[in-house]
């Protein structure tokens, strides 16, 4: 089948035309929305990323031109409109669980980064100075942290702080028996963020989801508490964050992903002026680290994801339905 792959990067290109197998990848730099959608023309397929839009807009200009299935490279799907996906009959398909782990390492590299000042420490060394003044950091061991979503990737995580010596507080409206039993503990929202010294999101982007980490959840987080976002931006109330970190109730904050991200994240923008003054205003601050989005970006990941995509295409070709569908609710 021909696939049109948006918002195609070179790594994306290496992994995914391993993958191809019999299908045909054209290769499209162009993040997809309604200006893009056109250039799917004569594809049966669209492979699709994050921050590509994939709403009724775009729908509609694919079932105009004979695009069946979206198949997305990302595990995430709160970028596409379901309904309107199955009102023109495009299926969609995603890759559930590529490889948690990446990205629960990331959200813990994020985490031990903030904690001991390893992003101030790597400049200040390279400057020659070695002072230690400004560097305090904290032991994980005997320290309660919070996970909101306890999946594949907040399971993993649990797993991952567990070994650390933490004390595992989570959220999640489905608690898992398997954690519970290695001794993580379900409770409230309020309570979680109450009790935790690092409080690491790990739940989809929902309706329910959206700025749940905005004034009110802030306020009742520790004081000098550690904030860490590997999930979905919008599920954090950035000017919010940015005032409880100017009050220095946040005392850390961690993100991989931004509510603005899209048409900033996955670009090189070193030549030009940055024109987002919340992001600009984030960057200031000494303990604050972003990154940009690369929570996926591992080898086993992006191998995984790609093998998973192709299966995808090639089970709806053979059966007429992808191996992981994502329906309408
Ligand atoms: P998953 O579907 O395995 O787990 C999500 C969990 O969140 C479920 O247990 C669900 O019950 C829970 N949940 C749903 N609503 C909740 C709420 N209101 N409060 C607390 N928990 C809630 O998903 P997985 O694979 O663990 O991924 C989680 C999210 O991570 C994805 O939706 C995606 O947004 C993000 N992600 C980020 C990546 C990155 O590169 N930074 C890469 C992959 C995923």
């Amino acid at each position: 089948m021909e696939v049109a792959v948006f918002s195609t990067r070179s790594y994306d290109r290496r992994f995914l035309a391993q993958a191809a197998g019999p299908h045909h990848l054209v290769w499209l730099e162009a993040r997809l929305s309604a200006d893009t959608a056109p250039l799917a023309r004569g594809a049966g397929a669209v492979c699709a990323f994050v921050n590509d839009t994939v709403d009724a807009a775009v729908l509609e200009v694919f079932a105009g031109l004979g695009v069946r299935l979206v198949a997305l490279r990302s595990a995430g799907f709160n970028n596409v409109d379901l309904a309107a996906a199955k009102r023109h009959g495009i299926a969609v398909a995603r890759v559930p669980a590529y490889s948690p782990q990446a990205v629960a390492e990331h959200a813990v590299a994020l985490i031990l980064a903030l904690n001991r000042n390893i992003h101030r420490a790597y400049a200040r060394v390279r400057e020659g100075n070695f002072a230690l003044d400004g560097l305090l950091g904290f032991n994980l061991h005997g320290r309660v942290a919070g996970l909101v979503g306890t999946g594949q990737i907040g399971a993993a995580a649990a797993h991952i702080l567990l070994g650390f010596g933490c004390t595992v507080l989570a959220h999640d409206p489905f608690p898992d028996p398997a954690l519970q039993a290695q001794g993580v503990r379900y409770c409230p929202l309020p309570d979680l963020l109450a009790e935790a010294s690092i409080v690491s999101l790990h739940c989809p982007l929902t309706p329910a989801t959206h700025h749940l980490i905005d004034a009110a959840a802030l306020a009742r987080m520790r004081p000098g508490a550690m904030l860490v976002n590997t999930s979905r931006g919008a599920m954090i109330d950035t000017p919010a964050v940015i005032a409880a970190l100017k009050s220095g109730r946040l005392g850390h904050l961690g993100l991989d992903v931004y509510e603005e991200e899209a048409g900033l994240f996955f670009e090189d923008r070193s030549d030009s002026v940055m024109r987002d003054d919340v992001m600009a205003r984030l960057l200031t601050f000494p303990n604050v680290l972003v990154t940009g989005h690369q929570g996926f970006f591992t080898a086993e990941a992006m191998t995984a994801i790609a093998e998973t995509t192709m299966a995808n295409i090639t089970a709806f070709e053979v059966t007429g339905a992808p191996l992981h569908p994502v329906a309408a609710p």
